[in-house]
């Protein structure tokens, strides 16, 4: 074996070891000995050879390969790199993660979340882990006129639906944001279906369609349909006006969501490959079975803003005046500016909208896509709650947030940016036994949540599960009164940005309303009143495209 040492004028040391021609010639000599020995000396050793045969072909099948240069340099030892990434998270996750560091979820977020399901105890003690200094630090203001919480209404709810609903909803503020049966197993979805009907909370299909699953409990439904059109696709792959109407008239489905997009992939269309269509999926999602199924990056139902609210509309009218919103993770301002113009011009307006941050999660992504397109739910809530202030609409549509909501104090923080209720994905998934093994997009999950493998959903008991659903929501809503009586607020629509602070050095920190000043109402609906910030958006933004007026944008100095 040859091994050569090359020093580089710097301390790096690099060790070069050619080991392949010497695996490859060890290994045929190993099989020649063994076979000569069983020949000449005893037949056991045949028995020897028989057993260092795998790891012999093994070696040759490696050194032999072309795919992987580690395995053909070091055939056999090259394995080992392979062992060590498959247990780099669990050990990381298990023996050197810290409480505050775990991605995308903290232990402290993950312990909170089983603790409420499993109604553990959930206090901490000797005091906060985080560093209260650290830029980034946010916190609320309490009040010395504090509150009883017991004297506040325990569960709240929020209702939504604007002039043109004729069957409102009324909303928990705490809900399961959409997540397709699909890339959830049939257990996942049964046990936050089951959780949600004995919380009263609301549970998202996501853009798969409506299965039997979701209906197994009877949980109140928000039926999502995404560029796919699921369960009210027409055979060309375009919405059918007829089957949106058989599948909105469900007495379980309670509002109907239009997803734009979502933070983990926004502007990103999907394929699901043929072999994932089984008889099962394609007859929820009126596809055939067997077939490559195209979900594109835009909706064919329409094309301009002002196409889209006339589709509120088309949705509303179809499913006999249900509440009718859109998701959206916002990229451009000054297309969400063009679709206020488009609600204002023709008096249609969404009953809700969702808004999803950057830092949502999905099932599978692109990791450009997850880690640098779309804009992260603070700004992106402000923002919204802004435009739809200043353009006097707010009143009418409800806003919802969606972006790592885990705690009483993430709803808290969410309502005073603007929300009026949140969605939550990831968390509810953890509640129901989701460990963040990272597998989503592998099938291997290995608690049977994000798979499609009947062997692993076996693990997770509905029976068991939905109660533990049920629990972290009631705990999460508990935790977020006590929050408001303790800022001496008995209601969540007092809950403002001036509640809120963040540090942004470690001597400095601003009230929210400073970082996400407030807008006058009705201030973008003249000219003169439109403030500076938000003129050039004005001016761009049209009701009759996507696409900004560029040529258009004069804007006048002070
Ligand atoms: C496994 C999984 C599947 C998802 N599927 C959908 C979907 O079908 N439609 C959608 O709009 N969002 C989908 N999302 C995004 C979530 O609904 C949510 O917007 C996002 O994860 C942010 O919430 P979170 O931070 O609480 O997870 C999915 C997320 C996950 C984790």
């Amino acid at each position: 074996m040859s091994v050569s040492f090359r020093y580089t004028n710097s301390i790096l040391v690099e060790i070069y070891i050619d080991m392949r021609n010497e695996f490859i010639i060890l290994s045929i000599l190993a099989a020649v000995a063994l076979g000569l020995l069983g020949f000449f000396v005893s037949t056991t050793w045949w028995w020897v050879l028989l057993l260092a045969s795998p790891v012999i072909l093994l070696a040759l099948y490696d050194a032999f390969q072309t795919k992987h240069a580690i395995l053909r340099n070091f055939p056999i030892l090259g394995r080992s790199r392979y062992l060590a990434e498959w247990l780099r998270p669990k050990l990381y996750q298990y023996f050197i993660e810290s409480d505050t560091d775990g991605k995308p979820f903290s232990r402290i977020d993950r312990n909170i979340i089983y603790q409420r399901a499993k109604k553990e105890l959930d206090t901490t003690p000797f005091g906060t882990q985080l560093n209260i200094y650290d830029e980034g630090y946010e916190w609320m203001e309490h009040s010395i006129a504090a509150l009883d919480h017991h004297d506040i209404e325990p569960n709240p709810r929020v209702t939504v639906g604007g002039k043109d609903c004729l069957q409102p909803y009324k909303a928990s503020l705490f809900n399961v944001s959409a997540m397709s049966f699909g890339s959830l197993s049939k257990n996942a979805v049964m046990a936050l279906n089951g959780g949600a009907s004995i919380g009263k909370f609301a549970h998202n299909t996501g853009e798969g369609g409506i299965s039997k699953y979701h209906d197994k409990h009877n949980g109140d439904l928000i039926y999502q349909i995404g560029t796919g059109y699921f369960g009210c696709r027409a055979k060309d792959g375009n919405f059918s006006p007829e089957l949106f109407k058989q599948r909105t008239a469900k007495a379980n489905v309670k509002m109907i969501e239009i997803k734009l997009s979502q933070g983990a992939k926004p502007g990103h269309g999907g394929i699901l490959p043929a072999k994932k269509v089984t008889q099962e999926i394609a007859e929820i999602r009126n596809i055939e079975a067997g077939k490559d199924v195209l979900s594109p990056p835009y909706h064919k139902a329409f094309k301009t803003p002002m196409e889209l609210v006339h589709f509120i509309k088309q949705c509303r009218d179809l499913s006999g005046g249900k509440p009718i919103g859109f998701k959206l993770c916002i990229g451009q301002k000054v297309e969400f500016v063009a679709l206020c113009k488009a609600m204002v011009e023709t008096g249609i307006r969404p009953d809700f909208i969702a808004i999803d941050g950057a830092e949502g999660g999905t099932g599978a992504a692109p990791v450009e896509f997850s880690n640098s397109v779309g804009m992260p739910y603070r700004e992106a809530l402000s923002f919204a709650y802004n435009a739809l202030i200043g353009f006097g609409i707010k009143k009418e549509i409800k806003l919802i947030a969606a972006g790592k909501i885990v705690s009483g104090f993430d709803i808290f923080r969410a309502i005073s940016l603007g929300a009026d209720f949140t969605y939550s994905a990831r968390a509810m998934m953890m509640a129901v036994g989701c460990i963040q093994a990272l597998e989503c997009n592998s099938n291997t999950c290995p608690t049977g949540v994000a798979t499609q493998n009947e062997e692993l959903m076996k693990g997770l008991v509905v029976e068991d599960k939905k109660h533990r659903v049920a629990n972290y929501h009631k705990e999460t809503i508990k935790s977020f009164i006590e929050l408001m009586a303790a800022a001496g607020i008995d209601d969540p629509d007092q809950i403002n940005r001036r509640h809120m602070h963040r540090r942004i050095s470690s001597v400095n920190s601003r009230c929210y309303d400073k970082l996400y000043p407030y807008i006058t109402e009705g201030s973008l609906l003249q000219k003169e009143s439109i403030p500076r910030d938000w003129r050039e958006m004005m001016a761009m933004a049209t009701s009759a495209s996507f696409r900004p007026k560029f040529e258009q944008v004069y804007i006048e100095e002070d």
